[in-house]
């Protein structure tokens, strides 16, 4: 069974993934009024991998015996002043996420969790990850400059970004199926 401060404190990671993915929701709605479908894309995906995260503490929460109780989600911002001021929020957000998982990491060690502490080392990797490729896109707009082609260029990149459904998903309906 599991302690119930970390059952609570992984409830609210579910609820911040689902923000996230609220998040990039909204900003792939930004992305395609400007015409950069790339972009849209990327954030599309982005939010699918979100989901996925707050999925993967869901399916944790249940293997462990805890329960998983759903929670309003805040509203998001709906425009941003242009796509590198998107894409520095995306970077910004996601070192706010990475001092969450931290948090949850180190309560795991506080409590002596060690499935817990086992479990979010995969969020603490991911994190790395998210935070280079967000970083990334930042300076590779800079690089370009926002406007006309250099950003044209970006977003064909970005386009070409592909969701493939975790196998630790585990949903009676394969993606294939659908
Ligand atoms: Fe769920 Fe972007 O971290």
């Amino acid at each position: 069974m599991i302690n119930e401060k970390i059952e609570a404190a992984l409830n609210k990671q579910v609820n911040a993934e689902m923000y996230s993915s609220y998040l990039y929701l909204s900003m792939a709605s930004y992305f395609q009024s400007i015409n950069l479908e790339g972009a849209a894309n990327w954030m599309k995906i982005q939010a699918l991998e979100e989901m996925y995260h707050g999925m993967k503490i869901h399916g944790y929460l249940e293997e462990r015996g805890g329960r998983f109780i759903a929670e309003a989600i805040d509203k998001p911002a709906s425009d941003w002043d242009s796509p590198l001021a998107a894409f520095e929020a995306v970077y910004q957000h996601e070192q706010k996420v990475t001092g969450l998982i931290s948090d949850l990491l180190n309560l795991a060690i506080e409590l002596k969790d060690h499935a817990s502490n086992s479990f979010l080392q995969w969020f603490i990797s991911e994190q790395v990850e998210e935070e280079a490729t967000a970083d990334g896109i930042v300076q590779r707009i800079k690089l370009a400059g926002p406007q006309g082609s250099g950003m044209f260029m970006i977003d064909r990149e970005l386009g070409l970004r592909v969701f493939n459904l975790p196998a630790d998903i585990k949903l009676a309906i394969q993606p294939s199926k659908i």
